[in-house]
């Protein structure tokens, strides 16, 4: 920090090469749609700024109380930057408070030279000590974290005025693109409740399935007088027919649950046991699957109001599809819950449910939720109904939470459910 004391003058053609600088990074993201293209474009071109090799960006997580790594360069595999950092970390608040760059290892806001709170830990332990935060509307969108060279020290005030207001350009440009992502997120749910709500959908739905098992059902036995001698026919035959009136029956119960007026019947509920005791559920059949089961439960999860018998069948459903997307090859179901906070301050819980199964392809992604909507085809009594989500669907909305799913073909499919810690 030894020049940062000394006076520095711009000289007018530098600050001709900084505001050059300026517009053309400020062009440069304003043109980028993509978050994490946004992110990686502002790391690398911070880190030439600071002359670090070593970064990373975290951006405020949709509605939880940490920061999550979109883009890192230069990391060493022996001391990876965490994955998230809580935004309860005393460097974290610092910066959101002062809203300045800041150097851990010397305790003080490059910027103003303001000291750091002395008893602020280290992050994790990690190498991280310059912050450079991302601040618009008064909040912290994100940050990028350096590992400091002596270069990086030597920094003068002017790259660091440059640094600041390149923060500032980038910090409005992330959040414009998170309220963007808000905004998409809250058409596609309002575009498929108004979808669930039509009885009509689910009359013409339910109609078209059964169509067809009536049909094989009723050339049996239109048939059946002339060829009941013929036992092969017979036997064949009535085995099809067999499967059909299974299915009907199985469409008749899944649109009657659907159908119910189902005004849950909350108690208060612990949800790492109900997620527990429905993953018990699966576990056999998992095994013969050679499915990997990972399960992470946060500790210290609130208590939820929910109806028990309602969310687990949610889950069922969830793990049940997530198990069916894997299929023959081995895979993994990594189911995980934490805990939220929305910006009012409410507390909600997540329930994340992973695989690595086939994924969904794009075009399928935003009708998986409409009643009836299966892939699953295959005859018998595996044939999916194609009511299992557009269930979980209703069951999470009348807990006054959402559902949400995110998927890559070939990669694996994620489903996050939030719920409210206190649905009324
Ligand atoms: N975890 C998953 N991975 C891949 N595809 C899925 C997953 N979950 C649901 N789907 C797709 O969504 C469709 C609808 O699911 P669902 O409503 O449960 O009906 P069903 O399981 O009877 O087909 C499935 O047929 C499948 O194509
Ligand atoms: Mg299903």
């Amino acid at each position: 920090m030894t020049d940062r004391a000394l006076p520095q003058m711009m000289t007018a053609q530098s600050a001709a090469e900084s505001l050059r600088r300026l517009t053309q990074f400020s062009q440069a993201i304003g043109e980028i749609t993509s978050i994490p293209a946004t992110a990686e474009r502002v790391l690398s071109e911070f880190s030439e700024m600071a002359q670090c090799r070593q970064g990373a960006l975290y951006l405020a997580e949709h509605e939880r109380a940490d920061f999550c790594r979109l883009a890192a360069q230069g990391l060493s595999s022996t001391e990876p930057a965490p994955l998230t950092i809580s935004a309860d970390h005393p460097l974290v608040r610092f910066v959101a408070t002062h809203r300045q760059i800041a150097d851990q290892s010397t305790g003080t806001s490059i910027a103003a030279d303001a000291p750091l709170d002395r008893q602020s830990p280290p992050l994790d332990g990690m190498w991280g000590d310059i912050i450079i935060p991302l601040v618009n509307r008064g909040r912290l969108v994100a940050f990028v974290l350096f590992q400091s060279q002596p270069a990086t020290r030597q920094l003068g005030s002017e790259p660091i005025e440059l640094l600041t207001a390149m923060a500032q350009s980038a910090a409005n440009v992330l959040d414009s693109q998170l309220i963007c992502e808000d905004l998409r997120q809250s058409q596609t749910l309002m575009r498929r409740t108004d979808r669930l709500r039509s009885l009509e959908t689910i009359a013409g739905g339910f109609a078209h399935e059964v169509r067809n098992p009536l049909t094989s059902i009723k050339t049996f036995i239109q048939l059946a007088p002339e060829r009941k001698d013929d036992a092969e026919f017979m036997l064949d035959f009535s085995r099809v027919v067999l499967d059909d009136v299974y299915r009907i029956e199985r469409l008749i119960q899944e649109i009657l649950d659907y159908a119910r007026h189902m005004e849950p019947k909350l108690t208060e509920e612990d949800v790492n046991e109900i997620v527990s005791s429905c993953l018990y559920f699966i576990d056999v059949q998992a095994r013969s699957q050679e499915i990997k089961i990972e399960k992470e439960l946060a500790s210290e999860l609130p208590r939820v109001m929910l109806d028990r018998q309602q969310i687990k069948q949610v889950l069922l459903n969830l793990f049940l599809n997530a198990m069916d997307a894997i299929g023959k090859q081995s895979g993994t179901l990594r189911v995980r819950t934490s805990k939220m906070m929305k910006p009012e301050g409410d507390i909600w819980v997540q329930i994340e449910v992973q695989d690595t199964g086939c994924g969904i392809p794009a075009a399928n992604l935003e009708r998986v939720f409409d009643p009836f909507f299966t892939t699953k085809h295959d005859g018998g009594e595996n044939e999916g109904t194609g009511l299992g989500l557009a269930i979980a669907h209703q069951i999470v909305q009348e807990h006054r939470g959402n559902i949400h799913v995110q998927s890559a073909v070939g990669v694996g499919t994620t489903f996050r459910i939030n719920l409210p810690s206190h649905a009324y």
